[in-house]
């Protein structure tokens, strides 16, 4: 036997502890019984067929090969045009870089950025793989306990006084992972005006930008040129599968980003490249945004049948498709619960715990990437698991 010698770093970088719980529900499922999934977090649409023929006849005119590090350029101005049509904003496309998903862009941006030993703000709880970005570089992770008050979100002030000497940037997700929840364009501008004045860099995440219920979104793009502005083909286009994604970057970090891209990427898919051309075509927006009409009925549903059951919800979240329930009425102990649930009903959740360590035993993520009759047999089983116990 070998002896095994793994980086440090992997002691800081766990897997999801949900997989776990993933790998069971397959078990059940392949036993015969019936599972309710409300842990996933990827839309079960599938692609809008457009963008499917699109990757098709792209692998049938030969679109094979490797592409330019940073996209081809059709795509890059096809991003371009989307943010001026939808948001009024002129981005250059030399700006936009195509990346592996979100998680390529993430990769990039703290790959171009953060020295060993440099701190990236960010929230718990928080999306998990943000922390194994950072330790990825060797940076630290400055996780900031976040809760109802501030609608699960940094504010200027939290900012402010977490910075030090060490802090290199600040990492927003608007809307977020686990709690759906938004920032508000004003507090955006505050929070850029601190980090500016600390000479930092602002990250923020805009996966679920398109999934946003009720109100208008905006990017913060329109705030300043110097933010660095991820986004993907993941969610709200149903593509997560074909890992595509974007970072807007400013100006000067160009050439970094490209250079780092070449080296570690090469090139993004470029079937994938040329399906996503048809991803912002008008026929293709418009299933899109049935489907967002359909995740925002579903939260309407979910949230107020799960109130009933004894979950509490600070607020109604604006975006994505996630509830972060406070369990705590029904139990101190959300990853012994979600276990249980699954074991005695069949219905799969995600405990707090993988969301970071702030009161993780008293929170649970729904997905609602789960048709709303599906979502009703769910209730009824996690009414049922409550009563049993
Ligand atoms: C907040 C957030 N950022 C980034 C990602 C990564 O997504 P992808 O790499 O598929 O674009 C996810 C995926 O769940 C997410 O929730």
């Amino acid at each position: 036997m070998i002896e095994k010698k793994i980086a440090r770093r992997m002691e800081r970088i766990v897997p999801f502890y949900v997989m776990d719980l993933l790998a069971r529900a397959k078990e059940l499922e392949a036993r015969g019984r019936s599972v309710i999934h409300m842990e996933v977090g990827e839309p079960d649409f599938t692609t809008p067929p457009q963008v499917i023929a699109a990757g098709k006849a792209a692998l049938d005119a030969g679109h094979t090969g490797y592409t330019a590090a940073s996209g081809i350029p059709e795509l890059r101005r096809v991003i371009s045009a989307h943010y001026q049509e939808r948001f009024g904003v002129s981005v250059d496309p030399r700006r936009i870089i195509v990346t592996p998903g979100a998680s390529g862009a993430l990769q990039l941006i703290m790959g171009i950025l953060i020295n060993p030993g440099e701190q990236v703000l960010m929230t718990d709880p928080g999306y998990p793989c943000n922390k194994n970005f950072v330790e990825f570089v060797s940076g630290q992770p400055l996780p900031l306990h976040v809760g109802p008050d501030t609608g699960y979100q940094l504010t200027a002030e939290l900012v402010e006084a977490a910075w030090t000497e060490s802090t290199r940037a600040v990492l927003l997700a608007t809307p977020s992972n686990p709690t759906g929840t938004l920032i508000s364009r004003e507090e955006m501008e505050r929070i850029h005006g601190v980090v500016k004045s600390r000479g930092g860099s602002l990250i923020v995440d805009e996966i679920y930008q398109g999934l946003i219920y009720g109100m208008d979104g905006y990017t913060a793009l329109a705030i300043a040129d110097d933010i660095f502005v991820l986004n993907s083909f993941s969610k709200y286009f149903g593509m997560t599968g074909w890992r595509l994604g974007w970072v807007v970057a400013p100006e000067e970090y160009l050439d970094s980003l490209d250079c780092l891209s070449q080296n570690i990427f090469l090139s993004c898919s470029a079937p994938s490249q040329y399906a996503a051309l048809q991803a912002f075509s008008p026929d293709c927006i418009e299933i899109l945004e049935q489907r967002r009409h359909a995740f925002q009925q579903r939260r309407d549903f979910l949230l107020p049948a799960l109130q009933d059951i004894g979950f509490e919800f600070a607020a109604v979240p604006q975006g994505a498709f996630y509830l972060y329930a406070n369990s705590s009425g029904l139990t101190d102990d959300s990853f012994r619960f979600a276990y249980d649930l699954l074991e005695a009903e069949g219905v799969a959740i995600t405990p707090g715990k993988d969301f970071g360590s702030n009161r993780p035993e008293q929170h649970i993520r729904f997905a609602y990437t789960n048709g709303i009759e599906n979502m009703a047999e769910g209730v009824r089983r996690i009414a049922r698991f409550i009563k049993s116990r």
